[in-house]
């Protein structure tokens, strides 16, 4: 547990006042010992001597009943989605196939949240009472989670944003402002999210630094000449994508990092479209920094993560200003809270960050080698399906040509517009993603203003892969006649 120096009386070894012996309840992992049933709650509100006690997060994670395929992950973890299981409009069960713009959450997740706001609830680092050491005892707790799930040195490598997206504005506010003048070069890609666009262009207008972008293959790969070419003494730092949200290709990151540091530059690597399908390990990939976004991995929305050295971090000024980063405040000048606490401001996401912890061990009990593997098997069958409709085609490698892609198809349809496609699917009960997936520059790299992307997740169904391919066919058909 790490508690902000700021945190008079408490301390990792004593992480909240004492209740009177009268009331005391035994606290440890931030949970009481003695679960309360529900049912109890008038007789607890009436009995001084449980008011502070606390439900356990039940503990219960994906196990295969007898009788089901573990290799099947959907058929594993279906149960624990009660949202997929709805009916859509007439009558058709819902499809969601654009988990690339956000996951959905099992119940473990939404009763970490309810668990946390139902019992735990209060501001963290802060109270001296017992509500406020459980609820910094699971925020904390979920930080070591994210450390462990990236493969961070330790904890305080860990800093929580709102997103992805503000963690690559931190960087680029924090050690870009500082690092960066003009002339210097932040290396980019042609395939980039506008997240790891906009910072830096924002950067660009402030320092003068100099944007360059790698370009794409012919199968819709990064380029590795035009990024070897690229990549010069000038270059100060390079922020890719590792797995794009669009052309679903993977990037050679371990490959690329020890030519980025030859050439003197840092390395952010992207992570947020990985981070849910396949196991990501900060050291093998050697990288500097990493970002992702807590939702597209199962955990809840306004929940991020930057992970970057801890010497970097050390070094970097802080980015927000206000309470919780600071140690020590004058009507002048202030001095810092140290890491990774210098870097947030302001009353934090706590349930979301609980959340986002529960989120890591669902997946982490599923095992994430599985979930590439499961997924691997749906891409393929995914891009069978899609390759045999006649003027539909679909950017990015095929599993044939990466074996490693990720399972998403963006797709055009010759003659047709995208949001015709994803609104007449919709109707059929299948969610799909229809636009620029905010990859407008590569969409203009293919002379296309947007395609349709279907996006897979582990609860994806092959028999659901089968009726989108089917009403798909069926959809286009319609449309070329009524054109
Ligand atoms: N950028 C997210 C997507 O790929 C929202 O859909």
């Amino acid at each position: 547990m790490t508690i902000a120096p700021n945190s008079p009386g408490i301390s990792a070894a004593n992480p909240g006042l004492p209740s009177p012996a009268s009331n005391r309840a035994e606290i440890r992992n931030g949970v009481s010992e003695t679960p309360v049933p529900v049912s109890e709650t008038a007789a607890a509100a009436a009995a001084p001597s449980v008011l502070f006690e606390s439900q356990p997060v039940p503990a219960t994670l994906p196990v295969a009943a007898p009788g089901v395929d573990a290799t099947n992950l959907a058929a594993l973890t279906r149960p624990d989605f009660p949202l997929l299981s709805q009916i859509a409009c007439l009558g058709q069960p819902l499809i969601y196939l654009d988990y690339a713009a956000t996951s959905q959450k099992p119940r473990q997740v939404l009763e970490a949240l309810q668990h946390y706001y139902g019992h735990d609830n209060a501001n963290v680092h802060r109270g001296a009472h017992q509500l406020s050491a459980r609820a910094t005892e699971g925020f904390e707790h979920a930080r070591d989670k994210v450390a462990t799930f990236v493969g961070a040195a330790s904890a305080r490598e860990i800093v929580y944003t709102r997103n992805a997206s503000e963690a690559i504005n931190l960087v680029a506010r924090t050690w870009g402002e500082t690092n960066l003048r003009e002339g210097d070069e932040v290396l980019l890609s042609v395939m980039e999210h506008h997240s790891n666009l906009v910072p830096w262009q924002l950067l660009a207008a402030r320092t003068g630094c100099v944007l360059r972008h790698a370009g794409l293959t012919d199968s819709g790969e990064l380029d590795l000449e035009d990024f070897r070419s690229k990549l010069t003494d000038r270059t100060r730092l390079v922020s890719l994508v590792q797995v794009s949200n669009t052309l679903g290709c993977l990037n050679p990151i371990a490959q690329l990092a020890p030519l980025v540091h030859d050439a003197g530059a840092l390395l952010l690597v992207d992570a947020c479209q990985s981070l849910p399908h396949q196991r990501v390990n900060v050291a093998e990939l050697g990288c500097d920094f990493l970002v992702g976004s807590s939702h597209k991995f199962c955990g809840p929305t306004g929940m991020g993560f930057l992970w970057a050295r801890e010497a970097l971090l050390e070094a970097m000024p802080p980015f927000l200003g206000g309470g919780e980063m600071i140690q020590d405040v004058g009507l002048d000048t202030s001095t810092w809270a140290d890491l990774p606490h210098k870097f947030e401001a302001g009353t934090p996401a706590i349930g979301e960050a609980i959340g986002m912890g529960a989120a890591i061990d669902y997946l982490q009990a599923i095992g994430m080698d599985r979930i590439h593997a499961w997924e691997q098997q749906l891409t393929r069958q995914l891009f069978s399906r899609l390759q045999a409709i006649e003027g539909l085609t679909i950017l990015g490698p095929t599993p044939e040509q990466q074996p490693d892609r990720a399972a998403l198809a963006a797709f055009h349809v010759q003659g047709l517009h995208a949001n015709d496609l994803a609104a007449l699917l919709d109707s059929a009960g299948i969610c799909i993603r229809s636009g620029h997936h905010c990859t407008q520059p590569l969409h203009r790299h293919y002379g296309l203003s947007g395609t349709a992307r279907a996006s897979l997740g582990f609860t994806t169904t092959p028999e659901e892969i089968d009726r989108f391919a089917e009403e798909l066919r069926s959809t286009i058909g319609f449309l070329r006649e009524h054109s």
